[in-house]
């Protein structure tokens, strides 16, 4: 079964965040994921001037959009850069297929996410912990995902902050059409916390790349989920 992007809002998924795989066998790390159900596949992008880490570009993207395309399965960036709107068209012809921006990271956002969408990818808006939720407000007709930080950006491997699960139901109140992703942290136990909150996207790097089977830990996330009231 192929995940149209437009029906994201729709379901509860597990999105394996490619930040802690192995890169010298990232095409078979990725073939794992998606063999194990996996139906959107997370891509990190850091400049070392919004957040201090540099990890890859739009040449991963390209390398791993065939793979992923042809298991029915999408690609869903996410730009932790400054001035985002800059790099847009390069990942978006690289093929991703949603692209979210930082509030945090340039004065246009609106206009930013009018290029996702006009680049012909699902627009996403990502918050920092400290953004009120609010800042969604007047957003709405531009917005597909809403991309609720549950660390601070920048590393995989951090711990979930507790509150981000009052600020999910904030923002499933504020965004009702919008898909609502949750990033850093997330393991089968905070995944089923903040699905109940009304999160359905929920992005996992080491809970599952550092599990010596990450098709096993993607299943217990999705059972987790899935389980979930
Ligand atoms: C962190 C990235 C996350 C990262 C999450 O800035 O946005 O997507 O991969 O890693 P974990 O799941 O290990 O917290
Ligand atoms: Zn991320």
């Amino acid at each position: 079964m192929s995940l149209d992007p437009a029906r994201l809002r729709d379901q509860r998924l597990v999105v394996p965040s490619i930040l802690s795989a192995d890169y010298a066998q990232l095409g078979a790390q990725v073939d794992a994921v998606l063999e194990a159900g996996a139906h959107v596949i997370h891509v990190d992008v850091m400049d070392g001037h919004f957040v201090p880490p540099i990890t890859i570009g739009p040449l991963i993207v390209e390398a791993i959009a065939e793979q992923v395309h042809a298991a029915g399965a999408i690609v869903d960036v996410h730009l932790m850069i400054e001035q985002p709107e800059r790099q847009i068209a390069a990942f978006a012809s690289a093929g991703a297929n949603s692209i979210s921006v930082h509030h945090e990271a340039t004065p246009h956002v609106h206009y930013a996410l009018g290029e996702v969408r006009e680049a012909g990818c699902r627009a996403g808006l990502a918050l920092n912990p400290a953004t009120q939720p609010e800042v969604v407000a007047g957003l709405e007709e531009l917005l597909d995902i809403v991309l609720c930080m549950t660390v601070n950006p920048g590393w995989g491997g951090q711990a979930f902050i507790p509150r981000s699960v009052a600020k999910v139901e904030r923002l499933r109140a504020l965004a009702p059409d919008a898909a609502i992703e949750v990033d850093g942290g997330i393991d089968e136990g905070t995944a089923a916390r903040c699905a109940e909150a009304g999160a359905n996207l929920f992005v996992a790097g080491s809970s599952v790349f550092g599990d010596p089977d990450p098709a096993a830990a993607c299943r217990r996330i999705a059972d987790a989920i899935a389980a979930a009231p």
